[in-house]
């Protein structure tokens, strides 16, 4: 085989991943809890052949294959197809097609799903066949978060201390409670302020180092909420750690503010809902978009509601996913 197809979700993170301890090996300052995503999903087919002269890499634009695509001259893919090669002991160039299931104008992280897939698809196009561990070291290697959209489920990343021991696994598997992440797009601007650079300022804010302190304890209470099912500490630990991410973008040298009108209605509705019974918790990547947290019992209500905010273009729901994984069908 010399081509491969890979599926991979995005995942949100209950605890984030914003600060590095070694930036060129992307080992974080700290462990992170993520769920995988049903509906945020990449398909990359990888062929690597002597017939290529140059690496070719192509995104089909938003949500439909016969809409056209874009030449993605993207140095860091192919830095991670430069990885795959050098485990392979292969100098042969590669076409990579790569396909995103939501909006690419979405502002929704796209490089876990993104990094995950090309490291699956392109290690199997090489018939290399890594364990999960060996994947998700890869994976972290093109973009820290991509570690955690290995494992099915639910995962954790430790955060280790070198490139050997930085990797995800799995916390607990899909079925393991039925929540939902209904996503509120508030903005379909490409982000200003890119993760990479929010991970090297992350340490010039002057709360950084308390973040650093408060994390073991929120790390343990997302841990006892995932294993004993509790909503409602989940939701308050989340929207702690999400809240403390917006602070320290904030206060960073440059600042960096990512939320708009609509994140902040979001966030003021949830709580007034909760006080109605309606139960659902806030989360945000480095974006204005919000995660909503919910169990099954609130998804139409609160999706209904979402939906009705001014300044919401639309929402996607998701539930807990499979990790990436090879798929028969190639996209050319
Ligand atoms: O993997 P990166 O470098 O795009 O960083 C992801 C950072 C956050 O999405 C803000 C947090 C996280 O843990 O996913």
């Amino acid at each position: 085989m010399n081509k491969a197809t890979a599926v991979s979700p995005a995942n949100i993170a209950f605890i984030k991943y914003w600060g590095r301890n070694i930036s060129e090996l992307n080992i974080p300052n700290n462990d992170s809890i993520s769920m995988n995503l049903s509906n945020c999903l990449t398909t990359t087919t990888v062929e690597l052949s002597d017939k290529y002269r140059e690496d070719e890499i192509q995104l089909i634009l938003q949500g439909n294959k016969h809409a056209g695509t874009r030449s993605l001259a993207d140095k860091r893919t192919i830095k991670q197809l430069d990885r795959i090669r050098q485990i392979a002991g292969t100098h042969l160039k590669a076409k990579v097609i790569t396909y995103n299931s939501f909006p690419a104008d979405a502002g929704i992280a796209s490089s876990a799903s993104g990094f995950s897939a090309l490291s699956l698809a392109g290690t199997a196009a090489l018939d290399l066949t890594l364990d999960k561990k060996e994947l998700s070291r890869l994976s972290r290697l093109g973009s820290g978060s991509a570690c955690r959209s290995i494992p099915d489920g639910f995962a954790i990343w430790e955060k280790g201390v070198d490139d050997e021991t930085s990797f995800a696994s799995q916390l607990k598997p899909v079925n393991w409670w039925r929540l939902v992440d209904i996503v509120a797009i508030v903005s379909t601007e490409k982000k200003k302020a890119s993760s990479l650079s929010g991970h090297a300022l992350a340490k010039t804010s002057p709360y950084y180092s308390r973040r650093l302190e408060l994390l073991p304890k929120r790390t343990k209470n997302i841990l006892r909420a995932i294993k004993r099912k509790n909503i409602g500490l989940l939701g308050q630990t989340i929207e702690e750690e999400a809240i403390d991410l917006h602070l320290i973008a904030m206060s960073a040298r440059d600042p960096v503010f990512y939320w708009n009108g609509a994140t902040i209605g979001i966030m003021k509705s949830l709580r007034e809902w909760r006080s109605e019974g309606v139960e659902g918790y806030f989360t945000m990547d480095a974006g204005a978009n919000v995660h909503v947290i919910c169990e099954r019992k609130h998804e139409k209500e609160l999706n209904r509601r979402l939906n009705a905010i001014e300044g919401v273009q639309y929402t996607i729901v998701n539930y807990p996913a499979e990790g990436a994984r090879l798929v028969e069908d190639h996209l050319f």
